[in-house]
């Protein structure tokens, strides 16, 4: 294991109860000199205030879960070689720092790249009490403070948590409240009907009643239970669509039966058609979200939050802001981003996601949202991430949930620092390949904002019509003269759900980031880029550069010195890496060129 908190030594004993004794535990043993005292402040909550005083002692304040932080702060600090001289404040942006684990009760993980689940095996709850105090470590050492631990797509016997395995969903959140933790739970919206309701209609009286009974029922069991999470009419799954309702009948019914007990229910906005018709070209499937949810702006119950997937489609390499987390100014919103790499490389490939984040904020105001989720790219493998160097997605998400104006430079630096203690020149050249490696991706996937030339399903490696004539709604619509979707008010309409500033900057095909271009429109090959390279060519050469930069990475990050396992870990999926990146670069180039027929410029091998 070579996780940012491996340097601290002692593990966390069993039996502590609360973050401020696990504070106290934490300072006495990472940090025994100098002295640090602790005040509980409640009206700080997660939030900390710490002093360095004359005489070289620190104090901090806080609430119970604020003491936890305020200790890891000055640890990681110290173990960074950074002193705090005066005096600081912090408390976190968002009151949920969530992550979401799409677990099953059998152990696998559902787009899971790190082994199997940390929470179940055999159809049931099952944990390793030593590695959950170590999670609970890492998760709280970052910031995070709610864990939903099992997946969106509730099948069977996931149920039972609401049921027969309440005393072991119990002990599972006991475990995870020393680190200020509260667990989440995914429900099916269809539940009552296991009790023999004939119905899970949201305004029927009796399926209120079960609700209210069950919850009342869960909450007497985990009092601190953060709410319910819910995938609901979204690939399959069932909802209030079944009965007429809406979704605003659907998670206020669920509102209503946790709100005395503090809970909040996170709806999730993924809901599009998965049965398109390719012939089909009226419907757009970035287009579903707002159609589904903007007109019910303003209906939500205050403990309702909609999740919102960063992006219209689906955790692609770019797409853009969500139009619903700019226009929902009256309701509850979480951004969900998605750690585990189901589409940027499944923890083979090196992808480093803080860079794309932060492209995200440029246009979110962080005040649009009060909570950020993201999926869990978590699993037993030794080393949790299954990758050593996807580690650094995982702490700084954490960092950009407490303040997401959280630099990307300096949040992946200290992570390297914590993580390997390198030099100063070799922290350096991993932080910058760290940094670079989204764009190298995305240069050799799929180009220009277009998504989905994956092979189908599995989602790794390149398959250019794998979507093609499918029924998820995600086209391309490459013929032999041009390539992409019309998203403007003249096409589909899309960028017509945007506020004006938005729209002005993507509607023009000249004045439109070249990385959105083929997102936004549908351009010939002979289009023109702002720099006069054809659009083909731009194709072309972006692959041919993303093949050598990765080859010019693998190099440079195989030159470091890594400790064992993770060196053979990181030169085994870099080889990976280099055979994926070559497959999509010949493959993508081969698929254009047999198209349009446009030989390379620069005559580099492309096959026939
Ligand atoms: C993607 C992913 C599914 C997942 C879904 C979701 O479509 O491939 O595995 O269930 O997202 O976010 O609900």
């Amino acid at each position: 294991m070579n996780l940012w908190l491996s340097q601290l030594k002692d593990p966390v004993p069993d039996g502590l109860k609360t973050p401020a004794e696990l504070a106290r535990f934490e300072l006495s043993h990472a940090l025994p000199d100098p002295a640090v005292t602790l005040a509980e402040d409640a009206s700080l909550g997660d939030g900390y205030r710490i002093e360095a005083l004359d005489d070289g002692s620190f104090h901090i304040a806080g609430g119970s879960t604020g003491l936890l932080y305020g200790a890891y702060r000055l640890i990681l600090d110290r173990l960074c070689g950074e002193t705090i001289s005066d005096s600081v404040e912090s408390a976190p942006k968002y009151a949920l720092r969530m992550i979401d684990c799409w677990d099953n009760p059998d152990g696998t993980i559902e787009r899971g790249y790190a082994g199997r689940s940390l929470f179940f095996a055999d159809g049931k709850l099952s944990w390793d009490p030593e590695r959950i105090r170590e999670l609970g470590r890492l998760l709280a050492s970052a910031g995070l403070n709610v864990l939903c631990i099992n997946n969106v797509n509730v099948h069977f016997p996931a149920q039972l948590l609401l049921e027969d395995d309440l005393p072991s969903l119990a002990l599972l959140a006991e475990a995870f409240r020393p680190f200020g933790i509260r667990l989440m739970l995914s429900i099916d919206f269809s539940q009552p009907m296991r009790s023999g309701i004939p119905t899970a209609d949201p305004l029927d009286p009796v399926v209120r009643e079960w609700w209210k009974k069950t919850a009342s029922q869960v909450w007497a069991a985990i009092p601190d239970l953060a709410g319910f999470l819910v995938k609901a009419d979204s690939e399959g799954r069932p909802g209030p669509f079944t009965y007429g309702r809406n979704h605003a009948d659907g998670a206020n019914m669920l509102a209503e039966a946790v709100r005395p007990y503090g809970g909040v229910i996170v709806w999730r906005c993924f809901v599009y058609n998965c049965r398109q018709d390719w012939r089909d070209t009226a419907t757009d499937r970035p287009k579903a979200a707002w159609e589904h949810y903007a007109f019910l702006d303003g209906q939500f119950a205050d403990n309702v939050i909609l999740q919102v997937k960063h992006g219209p489609f689906d955790f692609q390499v770019r797409e853009p802001l969500s139009p619903l987390l700019l226009g929902m100014k009256r309701t509850n919103l979480a951004m969900e981003l998605q750690l585990t790499q189901e589409y940027t490389g499944h923890q083979i490939d090196l992808y480093t996601m803080i860079p794309m984040w932060k492209e995200l904020y440029e246009e979110l105001p962080a005040d649009n949202i009060m909570s950020l989720a993201a999926v869990s790219n978590l699993g037993n493998d030794a080393n949790y991430t299954g990758h050593p160097l996807a580690a650094v997605n995982l702490y700084t998400f954490g960092l950009l949930a407490w303040n997401p104006e959280t630099d990307a430079e300096t949040a992946v630096a200290r992570w390297c620092r914590l993580t390997y203690g390198f030099s100063p020149a070799e922290e350096k050249k991993l932080t910058d390949l760290l940094l670079s490696s989204r764009g190298i991706y995305e240069k050799y996937t799929a180009p220009l904002g277009i998504g989905w030339m994956v092979n189908p399903h599995d989602h790794y490696g390149p398959n250019p019509s794998g979507y093609e004539y499918d029924l998820w709604g995600t086209y391309h619509k490459a013929d032999r003269n041009a390539v992409g979707i019309d998203r403007t008010a003249g096409g589909t309409g899309y960028l017509s759900q945007y506020p004006e500033t938005i729209r002005k900057k993507y509607e023009k095909p000249e004045t439109c980031p070249d990385l959105y271009l083929l997102f936004y429109h549908r351009l010939p090959y002979t289009f023109r880029m702002k720099d006069g390279r054809t659009l083909v060519q731009r194709i072309y050469d972006d692959h041919f550069e993303g093949l050598e930069e990765t080859r010019v990475l693998a190099e440079k990050l195989l030159s470091l010195p890594f400790p064992e396992p993770d060196a053979g870990v990181i030169r085994e999926r870099m080889e990976k890496q280099l055979y994926n990146a070559r497959e999509w670069c010949d493959i993508i180039n081969t698929f254009f060129h047999r198209l349009s027929g446009v030989p390379d410029e620069r005559g580099r091998k492309i096959y026939d």
